[in-house]
């Protein structure tokens, strides 16, 4: 059977769901949550297993043939393995990533590699175990290093993800393209968004994908310019007689909503089908209110087709008042 395809109302094509399995994280890194008063969801207000399995067939049947699982940090459910083990079975589904930040995902990096996943992306913003500890607010930088050198060594496709931060992380923006002369993994440069939970951390935003690139150009001349793979966020460039490559991604000035994809399902189960959207359709609600899978598959169909153009758009259509309070780790990253 040849895949169906799904579209939006802007003609864009959607194959790419983002599942946040929970918004609770072992770290709590600067840009992504506050350091207390976190009001986690109950577990009663997290999907099922049964659920995320059964929304993510039916998109299958829509379309969707790339998952990636994320949260919060998707391993502290400690279901999740078994999760992982039934959507790589779920037709139409060929392709599953995981984004993590690696602390307790090194005794199933065996697994994942039988289990034919298809990429790993590791979130790691320095190379040095005293700032990791000033960013994320734990000391677990070792554990996430280990991981990575496994994850090398069983030729998983690996993606370091490190969001580009004013008087935290730029040091380490030169040793982490360094990585890439002997690897082959992609090290992507993160714009910094508002969304940590308490509102933006600086009325401008300074490290634009634009000055990260000037940076990195004015110590690496020669990096050039490669191809991107179609519908990436991230402007890929690569220093000539390197293994690896270096992503920009501008999170922030959102120059790829053209393109865009993807859709996301919150760690409560709500769709979002922008990243700045304040959520757009209950599925928990229409799954746990007893709806077949025709009238889910209808209010989703609904949802694709009255998407925002871009995600400039998205942001101005929420009702509650901006700036946006939210955190990447109700999001799903
Ligand atoms: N800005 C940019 N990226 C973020 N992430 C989390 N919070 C933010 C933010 N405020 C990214 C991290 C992580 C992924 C889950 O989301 O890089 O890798
Ligand atoms: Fe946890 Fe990821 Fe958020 Fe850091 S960015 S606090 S690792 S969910």
């Amino acid at each position: 059977m040849t895949p169906p395809i799904l579209f939006d109302n802007h003609g864009r094509p959607l194959n790419y769901l983002r599942l946040a399995v929970t918004d609770r994280c072992n770290l709590r890194c600067f840009y992504c949550m506050p350091e207390g008063g976190i009001r986690y969801l109950k577990k009663a207000e997290l999907l099922s297993n049964e659920e995320m399995v059964r929304i993510v067939s039916i998109l299958a049947g829509m379309g969707i043939s790339k998952v990636r699982i994320t949260g919060g940090e998707p391993f502290v459910r400690h279901d999740l393995m078994q999760l992982v083990r039934t959507i790589v079975e779920i037709d139409g589904i060929t392709n599953l990533h995981i984004t993590s930040n690696g602390v307790l995902m090194a005794q199933h990096v065996k697994e994942l590699k039988a289990l034919g996943i298809a990429s790993v992306n590791l979130s790691l913003d320095t190379l040095d175990a005293g700032r990791s500890k000033s960013i994320t607010r734990r000391d677990e930088f070792a554990k996430t290093w280990h991981t990575l050198q496994l994850l090398i060594e069983n030729k998983i496709p690996v993606k370091l993800n490190a969001v580009v931060m004013e008087d935290k992380n730029i040091e380490d923006i030169i040793p982490m393209i360094e990585l890439t002369r002997n690897q082959n993994i992609s090290v992507r440069f993160i714009e910094e968004m508002p969304f940590n939970g308490e509102g933006s951390h600086y009325p401008r935003l300074n490290w634009t994908y634009k000055k990260i690139l000037d940076y990195i150009s004015s110590a690496f001349p020669t990096i050039e310019k490669i191809t991107d793979p179609q519908n990436t966020t991230a402007y890929h460039y690569q220093v000539p007689g390197f293994k690896g490559n270096v992503g920009i991604i501008a999170a922030f000035s959102r120059t790829f909503c053209g393109s865009c994809n993807r859709i996301r399902i919150t760690a409560q189960g709500n769709l979002k089908t922008c990243l700045y959207d304040e959520g757009v359709l209950d599925i928990k609600r229409l799954i746990r209110a007893g709806k077949s899978d025709e009238v889910i598959k209808g209010e989703l169909l609904n949802a694709f087709l009255n998407r925002s153009v871009d995600g400039i758009e998205a942001e101005a259509a929420r009702k509650k008042s901006l700036p946006v309070m939210e955190s990447m780790s109700t999001i799903g990253g």
